[in-house]
């Protein structure tokens, strides 16, 4: 290890991490006087998970009542081209809700050929959404509310970020002169959005849907939800739908998630301006304009999936012209131009309520929120969430509620979500040269700034454009990225999935890749070429830049989640098999066992502490389908300084690498997928794991697909295809949640 600096041995020895670590030797009953005393994330945080909790299981070794751990217990699977769910040996994967599967009693069971609900639209609210993302389980306890340690029951909720338009149509989508179907587009709308899910373990082991469930619900692009916080109200938010500016209709590409103290979900819109068409800037305000350029809005864009194009006539309520944000009104309460701005939100959802209107929480920021991870928590302190905002040079951010954490709000629901995060400061972070960083608040920032000219997103470029001129204290909220622009946050690689380890409360980021990076800075140290040499214009795309990602962590001074400053290294570079020997690439040093591209799904497990982490790449797909691998994570600064050296003018910078633990290989995906979505139930014997839009590059229903995963099997269930199956044409694959389990019933990753 090089030598720490003065700020990050005061870290180290802090009292209160070194208290906390006693505690956790000491005392491995105190998870049961803590329930209820103090928030589950708490429990986690205090390394408790892992220690006997009276369901009779045996602690696994590497757990049973050691603050340490040490290995994770199964052998790397190999990577995989085949289109099937690959495990470690030892385990076994169920499917358990896929694509189309109904949650209502007296739905069909889906047939898959694209009839399904063509001229009902509205029945996609019974079953489930596409692109299965971001989710939790929340464990039901016989009173029908949340129980944190029930893991044979539960309601699971599940973000459905996108679709594979293709497979949900007879034909695939139909657009006549440039107008969409209408029954098409409404199933679409319907199809995004949230599940809410009853699930229950058999003594199989084995999960399945309630699916008559009181608490099954659906949320799309058509739920009606609260404008809360500080822009409930704002004039930016006055649509045709609402002229107070208090409600708006549906969330959309909703990736990753997060979960609250109190019970709720947490659903981040991601990639929202695509679905927005725009034909110009007429009408607008300096500000307006540069605002929709720094969220990525053309003065020329058309709305992905087109919805914004079909036929108005005979609909209800707008459907479709709600999507274009043209100035067409008189006023903004005649038209949807501020649409737009009622996007790009944390919409918290209370699952244990079916009839509860979702609302959008404007104090956490509008950016492209991959997801939100609560820190620490802890009686009498701020509630904290770290968020990131996935996009190319975008930036991560943390949010510190003004009121401190009462347990008495633990089953509070949406009202303890007004306490907690309508009111309270949002940073940005900033990475130091010295690893260290700075949390900087955009509250800083004063009333009267101009920033010009804004910088356009995805490129370090200046873009042209008009000015803009910070006008209050709103500004941080409904225009994020321009107000982080100049605090001075750090560019980063596309911030995915973080995580907060439960025995140190270390937070961990992943920054999946950049094929725009042209210069290094100690945070995002790589640019180079992925020099795959078999041209099969799969895997070796001539992508340039931060080509396969990385994972920074940082540790809060004093270990206090809201501090102002912390230490910070980065925790792993990922790298490709033909890149092992490259010692500016393969930084981290790893191996066949666990090559890995892309990483973007992070997930700690707070019964065991095992560190997962899932892959969504475009880099490696020549040599592996998509990934989850399992690590034993380390602490910020086990590692060495080390000199990244970049080719062709990328230039050479100093970063800090961790010393890797054991990172093994549990599963690797079907063809085209994405590995996403991880939850675990509370005891720690099963993970959910989507398996997200596989064979998504078929480009039509007249060839078979590149992938039909899941196949139905014999007796009726599905799985991976049966010896000898392939692909037919008439085949359609089904994003699906997966439940991992260990054949012999124990814990994950042990
Ligand atoms: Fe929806 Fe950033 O992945
Ligand atoms: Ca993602
Ligand atoms: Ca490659």
């Amino acid at each position: 290890m090089s030598s720490l600096s003065k700020k990050e041995m005061e870290i180290l020895s802090s009292p209160t991490f070194q208290q906390i670590i006693n505690r956790q030797l000491e005392n491995p009953s105190r998870r049961n006087v803590l329930k209820g005393s103090m928030g589950v994330a708490a429990l986690g945080f205090l390394g408790l998970a892992g220690c006997g909790d009276g369901d009779g299981a045996a602690a696994s070794p590497g757990t049973g009542g050691s603050a340490q751990l040490s290995a994770v217990g199964f052998s790397s699977t190999p990577l995989s081209l085949a289109d099937s769910v690959q495990v470690a040996d030892g385990y076994r994967f169920q499917v358990l809700y896929k694509l189309g599967d109904p949650i209502a009693s007296g739905v069909s069971a889906y047939a898959n050929d694209g009839t399904d609900a063509a001229n009902n639209p509205e029945e996609f609210q019974f079953r489930s959404g596409d692109h299965h993302d971001g989710m939790y389980f929340f464990g039901l306890g016989a009173d029908n509310a949340w129980n944190p340690e029930e893991s044979t029951r539960g309601l699971l909720v599940i973000n459905h970020e996108a679709i594979t338009e293709i497979f949900l149509h007879e034909n695939g989508a139909t657009t006549v002169a440039g107008v969409r179907d209408a029954n098409e587009s409404l199933k679409e709308m319907y199809i995004h959005g949230v599940s809410v899910v009853e699930v229950r373990r058999g003594s199989d082991g084995q999960y399945s849907v309630v699916q008559n469930s009181v608490f099954n619900r659906r949320i799309h692009t058509f739920t009606d939800m609260e404008i809360s916080g500080p822009l409930r109200g704002d004039a930016a938010m006055i649509t045709k739908y609402s002229s107070a500016g208090t409600r708006t209709r549906g969330t959309i590409n909703n990736c990753a998630s997060g979960y609250t103290p109190w019970g709720t979900y947490l659903a981040c819109e991601e990639n929202w301006e695509g679905y927005f068409a725009n034909a110009n800037d007429t009408g607008r305000s300096d500000n307006e304009i540069a605002s929709l350029r720094r969220y990525g809005i053309s003065s020329s864009q058309t709305s992905r999936e087109g919805w914004a194009t079909a036929d108005e006539t005979g609909q209800v309520g707008e459907p479709f012209s709600r999507w274009n944000i043209t100035i067409t009104g008189a006023t903004a309460a005649d038209d949807y131009r501020n649409a737009i701005f009622t996007y790009g939100y944390n919409v918290e959802i209370d699952p244990f309520r079916p009839n509860s209107t979702p609302k959008k929480r404007t104090a956490m920021g509008r950016f492209a929120h991959e997801g939100a991870w609560v820190g620490p928590v802890e009686a009498g302190k701020p509630i904290v969430y770290y968020m990131g905002c996935d996009s190319r040079f975008e930036y991560i951010y943390k949010y510190v509620s003004t009121a401190n954490w009462d347990a008495a709000d633990a089953t509070g629901g949406l009202q303890a979500g007004d306490k907690y995060l309508d009111n309270g400061k949002l940073y940005v972070a900033k990475f130091d040269a010295d690893f260290t960083g700075d949390w900087l608040e955009l509250a800083a920032v004063a009333a009267g700034t101009v920033q010009a000219p804004v910088r356009g997103s995805g490129t370090l470029s200046a873009s042209a454009g008009t000015t803009y001129t910070v006008s209050g204290s709103t500004d941080q909220y409904l225009n994020t990225r321009i107000i982080a622009d100049i605090a001075g946050g750090t560019p980063m690689d596309r911030p995915e999935w973080g995580g907060v380890n439960p025995r140190n409360g270390e937070v961990y980021m992943t920054l999946t890749n950049n094929t725009s990076r042209t210069t290094a800075d100690p945070a995002n140290p790589r640019t180079y070429f992925d020099d795959d040499t078999n041209n099969d214009g799969i895997g070796d795309s001539g992508r340039f830049g931060n080509v396969n990602g990385h994972v920074i962590r940082w540790k809060e001074d004093g270990s206090n989640p809201a501090a102002i400053g912390f230490a910070w290294d980065i925790y792993l570079f990922a790298a490709e098999s033909d890149d092992l020997t490259n010692p500016n690439v393969n930084i981290s040093g790893l191996t066949a066992e666990n090559v890995l591209s892309s990483p973007d799904g992070l997930w700690f497990s707070e019964k065991t502490g095992v560190l997962y982490i899932q892959t969504d790449d475009g880099a490696f797909t020549d040599t592996t389908n998509c990934m989850l691998v399992a690590a034993v994570p380390g602490e910020v600064g086990d590692g060495s300084t080390v000199t990244v050296t970049n080719p062709n003018g990328g230039g050479t910078v100093s970063t800090r690498v961790g010393t890797l633990g054991t990172l093994r290989r549990l599963v690797v995906g079907p063809k085209e997928c994405e590995i996403t979505g991880l939850t675990e139930s509370p005891d720690g014997k099963a993970l959910f794991i989507n398996i997200q839009h596989p064979g998504e590059r078929t480009s039509s229903l007249t060839v078979a697909p590149s992938s039909a995963w899941p196949y139905t099997l014999a007796d009726g269930s599905f799985g991976n295809p049966p010896a000898g199956t392939s692909p037919a044409v008439g085949n359609r694959p089904r994003s699906a949640t997966i439940v991992l389990t260990r054949t012999d019933g124990g814990l994950i990753g042990q």
